[in-house]
């Protein structure tokens, strides 16, 4: 049975974001443990964000979002190109607004790799699908 138009799918992303959320948390957590020599729980963390990592691809597969390589290339486009010149840009204009100009400068920064991604992506797709050799 599909969850398309269900709570539970509405429900499945906001666990997915969350899971994202924490697996990046722990990540850098596992990052400070090490730095501050408490090796043993950098290791919990780091193993505890795989799990994280894992819990999220499960989700993802409930949600049928993961397609074939040519799709997921074509979404990862449009996704790259909307936090370049879309939302990132935003972000940047209102730190910069709000007088927060090293984060504006970040934001500035995040535009161009994600336009770097998008761009990269891009190639591939037109390389799998045959419109360039
Ligand atoms: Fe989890
Ligand atoms: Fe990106």
């Amino acid at each position: 049975m599909s969850v398309k138009g269900t709570k539970t799918e509405k429900n499945l992303w906001l666990a997915f974001a969350g899971e994202c959320q924490t697996r990046s948390k722990y990540l850098s957590y596992s990052i400070k443990a090490k730095e501050e020599g408490h090796d043993t729980i950098a290791e919990a963390f780091y193993n505890t964000a795989k799990d994280e990592d894992i819990h999220a691809s499960e989700i993802l597969g409930y949600l049928g979002a993961v397609n074939n390589t040519l799709s997921n290339l074509k979404l990862s486009v449009q996704s790259e190109y909307y936090e370049a010149e879309t939302l990132y840009r935003e972000f940047e204009r209102v730190a910069r607004a709000e007088g927060l100009e090293d984060i504006a400068t970040f934001f500035n920064h995040l535009c161009e790799k994600e336009a770097q991604h998008q761009a990269e992506f891009l190639e591939m797709a037109k390389e799998l699908s045959g419109e360039k050799k």
